[in-house]
């Protein structure tokens, strides 16, 4: 059986989405839980994007362990050099590199000739092996590429000393038949092609980015470029956890599996989700509130009699189990501390101390305290920056035949400052207050409010992300009073964009 490397490209092709945008807090975050789930490769970022990419890379190299710890960067000399720098601390590292290869991109975009394009692809090949033995090179737009260029390039590539060559379906334009022969024809092709790893990282433009990337698998594709919950540019990229699964549960049909732990499967949707505040369609496969719901008469008839006749994959393997109470009011530190140990997050004593105060204000508002509570605590303190902008006190007046009216204090510095408004209800009097006081031009993209367990006293999370010159980001707060979560989640974003400022 054949073990299929998972590189997780939720970092820097997820991170593409818009809105998705991630800190570099919130960005370790993400690469600890992809390393408990067991990825080969974390691809951290593109070194040379921007301050925070860069600095996310290291510190996630410096931090996170198991894992080979990657970075993008164009066939450029500048991007490699500062790939280099991110990633040479890192026990494990990789530098990817990628050019064009379809005359489509060559002509318009970067007007280069075949040849140029091969040659530059060769040299930066050649350079990032003057760093780092494993190197990755992708051929962008492979699948609108002349099948005979493309062997001319992954062949010279390979010469190169590339370690991994990944066929990117940049696009999202092609179909499983297809994308497969392409792989079997560079087999049958090009020449030394097994001293290298072939990898495909396809695109979810007509939604087969993961039939294409099984497709692949079934014609000797060794590595496979994924995201959680499929994020990603555009529609996305192929969803590790479709992919890890389909390969997992019909084993008989790839030969073929991967290193996958997939009990963090549900824990790693959750935080991403929670972090870039893009939920997960009800129906989506494998990760979706309704993957493992059975509605009709009949299908409940038959799992009551026996599971496997409706059920293909047990929730437990995804990590999927039923939400149970946890703690309470009257639970102690150590109990708090070693829940949270068990979820998966290790504090320091100053964190557990500070959740351990918001924990205990929450057990007083909420008599049953469930892990989906717990990781909203934990992850909301995790997702704070330097607070600019700090909520201080809210008071609300709404109802029947009233005008909704927020009085709300926020601390600016060492100031305090009031505003009343008045909105459309007491969420948009709330913003309105929110905006007048911090005199910010961003616009508001969207606007989501969960209820995170059951019950009308459970935790209300809302997600709101803002844009400002072309950029976004998304902010998040959790309070049992959704209008309170409101003016946090919105405070959160703009600290968010204050502390990118800065
Ligand atoms: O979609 C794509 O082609 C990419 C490359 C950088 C691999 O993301
Ligand atoms: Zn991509």
């Amino acid at each position: 059986m054949r073990t299929i490397k998972i590189f997780d490209t939720t970092l820097r092709d997820g991170e593409q989405s818009p809105g998705a945008s991630m800190n570099v807090g919130e960005k370790l975050q993400v690469a600890k839980q992809l390393a408990r789930l067991g990825v080969d490769i974390i691809e951290a970022g593109f070194a040379i994007a921007s301050p925070g990419d860069f600095e996310a890379i290291r510190r996630i190299g410096g931090e996170v362990e198991g894992p080979v710890i990657c970075s993008l960067a164009r066939a450029r000399e500048e991007d490699i050099k500062r790939a280099w720098e991110a990633v040479k601390d890192a026990p494990k590292k990789r530098i990817h590199t990628f050019h064009s290869t379809s005359d489509i991109h060559l002509k318009y975009q970067f007007r280069v000739s075949r040849e140029e394009a091969l040659k530059r692809s060769v040299q930066m090949v050649e350079l990032a092996k003057s760093f780092v033995e494993d190197v990755e090179f992708s051929p962008m737009d492979a699948t609108r590429t002349d099948i005979g260029y493309l062997c001319e390039v992954v062949e010279a590539v390979i010469e190169a000393g590339a370690l991994t060559v990944n066929i990117p379906d940049t696009v999202g334009y092609s179909i499983p038949s297809e994308f497969g022969a392409m792989i079997k024809a560079l087999f049958d092709r090009v020449k030394d092609i097994r001293k290298t790893v072939i990898a495909v990282h396809c695109h979810n433009d007509l939604g087969l980015a993961t039939s294409n990337s099984l497709a692949a698998v079934l014609n000797g594709a060794g590595q496979i470029e994924c995201t959680i919950n499929g994020i990603g540019e555009r529609a996305g990229n192929c969803s590790m956890e479709e992919v890890v699964m389909a390969l997992r549960t019909r084993r008989d049909i790839f030969d073929a599996d991967t290193k996958i732990n997939t009990v963090e499967i549900m824990r790693s949707s959750r935080l991403v989700t929670k972090i870039t505040g893009m939920y997960v369609q009800p129906n989506k496969a494998i990760v979706g509130a309704n993957a493992f719901a059975h509605e009709s008469g009949i299908h409940q008839d038959g799992l009551l009699k026996e599971k496997s006749t409706y059920e293909i994959i047990k929730p437990e393997a995804v990590g999927l189990h039923k939400t149970k109470f946890v703690l309470g009011k009257h639970s102690g530190r150590h109990a708090f501390r070693t829940r949270l140990n068990e979820l998966g997050y290790a504090l320091s004593d100053e964190e557990i101390n500070h959740a351990f105060e918001r924990f205990k204000r929450l057990a007083d508002q909420k008599k049953e305290i469930y892990d989906e509570d717990l990781e909203a605590l934990v992850s909301e303190d995790m997702a704070m920056v330097y607070e600019t902008y700090r909520l201080v006190g809210l008071f609300i007046s709404a109802g029947m035949h009233q005008k909704p009216t927020a009085v709300l204090k926020l601390k600016v510095g060492d100031e305090i400052i009031e505003k009343t408004e008045n909105g459309d209800g007491p969420v948009d009097a709330v913003f309105k207050a929110i905006t007048s006081i911090t005199g910010t031009k961003s616009s508001l993209l969207r606007y989501e409010v969960k209820a995170i367990t059951g019950g009308t006293d459970a935790l209300g999370e809302v997600v709101c992300s803002i844009e400002e010159d072309g950029k976004s980001v998304s902010g998040h707060g959790s309070d049992t009073d959704i209008i309170i979560a409101s003016a946090k989640a919105y405070i959160n974003a703009l600290n968010k964009f204050e502390a990118r400022k800065k």
